[in-house]
């Protein structure tokens, strides 16, 4: 093996939005590999709350600090753009079982579509392991609080769209 070639990760996901569970697991990324992408996938889901700009805004800016955590978009199919980006390991966090059966299918699909990508999963810290993006939407969306569970600036975002929604 090339001792010289940089370890690139992706973590990719729909992040609509980004919680804390998921900067968690991009920061234990980012101690394991020289380079972690974050990467967004743009038509995730028909109705997204946060278009791709946005969640790619927000991300970038939670990681201004971070000189090895880049934050894109990405399109098609998560091996082709794994190699364009030269990355060999595509994160994946694991928050409970019932997250394993799913992981475990898109794992062995990534591996046939490409044999060289190797999935890691990596388990959040235990505060974060109910937290997903989708009840996060549904609490704030429902007036509860989310603070501590997304990044500052997220609920800032969360707050602003309710206000031009309202
Ligand atoms: O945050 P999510 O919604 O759990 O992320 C799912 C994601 C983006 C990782 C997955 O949908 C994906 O990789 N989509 C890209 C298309 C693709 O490669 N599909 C085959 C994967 S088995």
């Amino acid at each position: 093996m090339n001792t010289l070639r940089e370890r690139v990760a992706v973590y990719p996901g729909s992040f609509d939005p980004l919680t804390n569970g998921h900067v968690d697991i991009i920061l234990r990324g980012a101690r394991l590999f020289d380079r972690i992408i974050v990467a967004i996938l743009r038509n995730a889901e028909k109705n997204p709350l946060f278009s791709p700009e946005e969640r790619v805004s927000m991300a970038l800016d939670v990681f201004r600090e971070h000189p090895n955590v880049e934050v894109e978009s990405f399109e098609g199919l998560l091996v082709d753009y794994a190699e364009l980006r030269r990355a060999s390991v595509i994160v994946r966090g694991l928050r409970a079982v019932s997250d394993f059966e799913f992981e475990l299918q898109m794992a062995l699909m990534n591996r046939r579509l490409g044999p060289d990508i190797e999935t890691v999963f990596m388990m959040p810290a235990e505060q974060y392991t109910y937290v997903s993006s989708r009840l996060i939407k549904e609490v704030f969306a429902l007036g509860g609080p989310v603070a501590g569970l997304v990044p500052e600036m997220v609920e800032e975002r969360l707050r602003e769209k309710r206000a031009r929604n309202s």
